[in-house]
C-alpha cells in the first residue's frame, strides 16, 4: 500500500510542470521509426494507455501495441535522467514535440543545465528507389548547455531483443562489430530464423542492426537490462563486452547498448543512431510464369550485405536528412496552398505511415512494390487498400503505383486467377504473395474492377504513359464488361468497407462502376479504340443518368444521395464521386457535387460525418477523398474535423481510419491501426 502510494507520487511528480506543446497537432500515435511493415515502431500518444505524447515515461511499442523497448538515458554531471522509454523514474522534462512528414523532433531540458533536441527521422526519397530500399531510420540526439557553463554529459541508447521477434521465448542471438566505414553495431537476430513468418505482426526472419559512430568516448555492451542500463547507471560508461549466454527474448532481457562520453559539453555535441533490418528475402510470390520464387529485399540490389547496407545508410544521413526537408517542405506548401493549415497537419501525419506499409523487393531491373494491409487482416496488395491509398503515390511518385499495380496485373495475366472480375489481394497474408489460384479469395467484384480499371487511367495521366494502358488493355476489358453488366444494380455484396456488410444496389458502389466505365472509354481513346470508347462512353452516360433517379433522395431536405437504391432515409458518405474529377471525366453533374456538399454539414457529429446510416463510425481517408471534391467550406469543416479528432482521440495506436465520430474512440471490436490507407489524404493534392 505504502510503496505503491510512493510510487504514484514520483510518477505524477516527475509530470508535474512538464507541460509539453505539440506542433502542429498531438497525434494519437508518434511515429518514431516507421519504414517497413516490419520496421513500425510508435509512441502511444491517446488517453487509452498513451502518456499523452512524452518519449520519456513509457515504452515505444511496434504498432499493433507490444513493447519494442527503445531506452535512452543521459548523465548530466553524474545524475542520470531518463529520455526515452522507461529505464528509469527521473525523467528529462519535454518541452515540445513536433512532426512533418519524415521527421518527429521532441525537444527536452536537463533541468535548467541541458536542453536535448531529438530528432526521428524516417526518409520517404520516392525518386530515389534505392535510398527508399533500405529498411533503416535515424535517431539523431543533440546536446548542448543550457545555463551557458560547460557541463560533463554522457549519452546512452538501447534496443531490447523484443524488436526481432513477436515471439518472447523465441532465442536471441546477437554480435558486435565495425563496419569498414567505422559504425560500431550490434547484430541482432532471432537464432533460428523462421523465413516468411510472422508472430505479432513481428519478421520472425533477418537481422537487425543497431550502430552508431565509432568516436572517441564510446563503449557498448550486450547483456541483462539492469546489468547493462546499471552500468552506465553507475559509471556513466559501459564495460565493452558481449554476454554470450544467448538466451529467450524475456529471460534476463538482454538489451544492446551503447553509451557515449561526450565529456565536457558547453556549446552543442550530438550523437546519431541507425536502427534496421536486413533480409536477404522479403516475399513468396507466385506471379511469375516460372512459379514461385523467393523476392530479395530490393536494396539487395545495391548492397552485398547488411553491414554495407547499414554503412550506407548511416553516413548518408547529410544527404538523406536533406532529401526528406525538402520532401516535409513540398508536402507543407502544397498542403498549405491547397487546403490550408488544417489539412498540413492532416497529410504529414499519413506520409510515414503510408510508406511504412510498403516493401521495395525484387531486382533493380525487376523491381516490386509490395504493400501489407496492417492490423485488417495482412492480405497482401490488397487493391481496395491500394485505392484509398493511391494519391499519395501519384503525388510523391507515379511509379511506386505502378509497381504496387504490377504483381496484381502479373497474376491475373498469367492465368492464376479464375474469376472474371478482378482478384481482391495477391495473398492471403504478408509476405506470402502466393495468390488465390482457387478464385476463394474475398470478393468483391465491383469495387475491385472498378478500381483498377481507374487507378490505371490514373497512372496513365500522371506518368504520360498511354503505352502502359494498351500493355494492360485485354484484361482492363474484360473487367469493364463485369462492369456494364454490374454496376446499374449492384449485386447483393460487399463493398470496401466490408466491416458495415453486404448490401443490394448501393449507391456509391454503383457510382464507382459507373465511374469505372468512363474511365474505360478514356483508356480505349487513349489506346486508338475509339469505337469501344463510344460505346463504353454511352453506357456509362446512360447508367448516370438512370443513377440519379435511382440513388438520390429527391424529396428529403436537404436532397442527398442514398446508401442504397429506394431508402430515402439513407445515407453516406459519397466517395467515389472523387474519381470522376480526378480522371477529369465531367461525367458526373455539377448539381451532385454541390448536393453533397450541401448536405454534409447537416449530418455532422463532434469529430467527422458517419460513413453512413448503418453505424456512428467513419472512414477517415473516405472523409478525405469526400472533402477533396467539396465545396471549401465544406471541405474545411471535413478537415477541421479531422484535427479536432487527432488532437483529442483517446486512441494511442498509429492514425486509424475507422472511428467512433461522437466518441473518438475506436469502434467496439475493429481496430484498424497504421493502415495504409490513410495515403488518401492526399486526394485533394492531386487534383487540378
Ligand atoms: C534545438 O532546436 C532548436 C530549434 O530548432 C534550436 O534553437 C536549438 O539550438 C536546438 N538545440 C540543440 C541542442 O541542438
Ligand atoms: C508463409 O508461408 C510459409 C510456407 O511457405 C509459412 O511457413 C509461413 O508461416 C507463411 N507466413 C505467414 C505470415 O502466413
Ligand atoms: C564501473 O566501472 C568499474 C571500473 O571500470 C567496474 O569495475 C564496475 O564493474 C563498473 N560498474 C558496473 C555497475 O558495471
Ligand atoms: C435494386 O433496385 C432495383 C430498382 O429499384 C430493384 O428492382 C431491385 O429489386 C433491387 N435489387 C435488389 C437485389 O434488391
Ligand atoms: C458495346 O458494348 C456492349 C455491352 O458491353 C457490347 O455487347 C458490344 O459488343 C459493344 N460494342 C462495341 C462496338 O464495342
Ligand atoms: C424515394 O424518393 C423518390 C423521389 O426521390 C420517390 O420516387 C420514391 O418513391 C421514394 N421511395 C420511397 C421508398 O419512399
Amino acid at each position: 500500500m505504502h510503496f505503491s502510494f510512493c510510487f504514484l507520487v514520483t510518477f505524477l511528480v516527475s509530470y508535474v510542470g512538464a507541460a509539453s506543446t505539440f506542433s502542429p497537432a498531438r497525434p494519437p500515435a508518434i511515429p518514431l521509426a516507421v519504414k517497413s511493415p516490419y520496421l513500425s515502431v510508435w509512441l502511444g500518444a491517446g488517453s487509452d494507455g498513451g502518456n499523452g505524447g512524452y518519449l520519456a515515461g513509457q515504452w515505444p511499442t511496434f504498432w499493433p501495441g507490444q513493447i519494442s523497448a527503445w531506452a535512452g538515458m543521459i548523465r548530466v554531471d553524474g545524475t542520470v535522467h531518463t529520455w526515452m522509454g522507461l529505464p528509469g523514474t527521473n525523467t528529462v522534462e519535454q518541452v515540445a514535440y513536433e512532426y512533418t512528414s519524415t521527421h518527429s523532433i521532441f525537444r527536452m531540458r536537463v533541468g535548467s543545465m541541458v536542453e536535448m533536441n531529438v530528432t526521428f527521422l524516417s526518409p520517404v526519397t520516392p525518386h530515389d528507389l534505392r535510398r527508399q530500399s533500405l529498411v533503416f531510420s535515424y535517431l539523431d540526439v543533440e546536446v548542448a548547455s543550457l545555463d551557458g557553463r560547460p557541463h560533463n554529459v554522457q549519452l546512452y541508447a538501447d534496443i531490447t531483443a523484443e524488436w526481432v521477434s513477436g515471439d518472447r521465448n523465441a532465442i536471441a542471438q546477437w554480435d558486435y562489430g565495425v563496419t569498414k566505414g567505422d559504425v560500431a553495431y550490434h547484430k541482432i537476430y532471432r537464432q533460428t530464423q523462421l523465413l516468411f513468418s510472422e508472430d505479432g505482426d513481428q519478421a520472425e526472419w533477418g537481422e537487425w542492426y543497431w550502430g552508431t559512430d565509432n568516436e572517441k568516448g564510446l563503449t557498448y555492451q550486450a547483456g541483462a537490462d539492469v546489468d547493462v542500463r546499471g552500468a552506465f547507471t553507475k559509471n556513466g560508461t559501459l564495460a565493452n563486452s558481449k554476454d554470450d549466454n544467448y538466451r529467450a527474448i524475456s529471460s534476463k532481457w538482454p538489451v544492446f547498448g551503447f553509451a557515449r562520453d561526450l565529456g565536457s559539453v558547453s556549446s552543442t555535441a550530438n550523437v546519431l543512431f541507425s536502427v534496421g533490418l536486413a533480409q536477404d528475402s522479403a516475399i513468396q510470390y507466385t506471379g511469375k510464369v516460372s512459379g514461385t520464387t523467393a523476392e530479395p529485399s530490393l536494396w539487395k540490389s545495391y548492397f552485398s550485405s547488411g553491414t554495407d547496407a547499414l554503412d550506407f545508410f548511416h553516413h548518408d544521413h547529410d544527404v538523406s536528412s536533406r532529401l526528406s526537408r525538402e520532401l516535409d517542405r513540398q508536402i507543407e506548401k502544397d498542403s498549405i496552398a491547397a487546403g490550408g493549415q488544417d489539412y498540413m497537419t492532416i497529410t504529414t501525419l499519413t506520409v510515414r505511415q503510408a510508406f511504412g506499409a510498403v516493401q521495395l523487393c525484387g531486382t533493380s531491373e525487376d523491381p516490386y512494390i509490395f504493400m501489407k494491409e496492417i492490423s485488417s487482416n495482412g492480405n497482401m496488395n490488397t487493391v481496395d487498400v491500394i485505392f484509398p491509398a493511391h494519391p499519395i503515390f501519384l503525388y510523391t511518385n507515379p511509379e511506386f503505383l505502378k509497381l504496387l499495380l504490377k504483381p496484381i496485373f502479373e497474376i491475373q495475366e498469367n492465368g492464376k486467377y479464375p474469376n472474371s472480375y478482378a482478384i481482391h489481394d495477391i495473398g492471403a497474408h504478408y509476405p506470402n504473395a502466393t495468390g488465390h489460384p482457387d478464385g476463394k479469395d474475398e470478393a468483391m467484384p465491383l469495387e475491385e474492377c472498378g478500381n483498377m480499371v481507374i487507378m490505371a487511367l490514373a497512372y496513365a495521366m500522371h506518368a504520360k504513359d498511354d503505352a502502359y494502358l494498351s500493355q494492360h488493355y485485354g484484361i482492363l476489358s474484360k473487367w469493364t464488361t463485369y462492369l456494364v453488366q454490374d454496376a446499374i444494380y449492384p449485386a447483393h455484396q460487399i463493398s470496401t468497407d466490408d466491416f458495415a456488410g453486404p448490401l443490394a444496389n448501393q449507391t456509391n458502389l454503383a457510382l464507382k462502376g459507373i465511374i469505372g466505365i468512363e474511365a474505360m472509354a478514356a483508356i480505349d481513346s487513349r489506346t486508338g479504340h475509339e469505337q469501344s470508347a463510344s460505346n463504353n462512353s454511352r453506357i456509362a452516360h446512360d447508367y448516370i443518368n438512370r443513377w440519379q433517379t435511382l440513388g438520390v433522395a429527391q424529396n428529403a431536405r436537404p436532397p442527398h444521395t442514398t446508401l442504397s437504391y429506394g431508402s430515402n432515409d439513407s445515407h453516406g458518405l459519397l466517395y467515389n464521386l472523387y474519381a470522376d474529377r480526378e480522371l477529369r471525366l465531367n461525367l458526373v453533374p455539377d448539381s451532385v457535387y454541390d448536393m453533397q456538399s450541401t448536405f454534409y454539414p447537416t449530418v455532422k457529429a463532434k469529430y467527422g460525418v458517419p460513413l453512413d446510416t448503418r453505424h456512428q463510425y467513419t472512414k477517415t481517408d473516405w472523409e478525405l477523398f469526400a472533402a477533396a471534391v467539396a465545396s471549401t467550406s465544406t471541405r474545411e469543416m471535413f478537415h477541421s474535423l479531422i484535427v479536432t479528432w487527432i488532437n483529442e482521440t483517446p486512441t494511442n495506436r498509429a492514425f486509424t481510419d475507422l472511428y467512433e465520430t461522437v466518441s473518438g474512440n475506436y469502434p467496439s471490436g475493429i481496430t484498424f491501426i497504421a493502415r495504409p490507407v490513410m495515403g488518401g489524404a492526399f486526394a485533394l493534392m492531386i487534383l487540378d
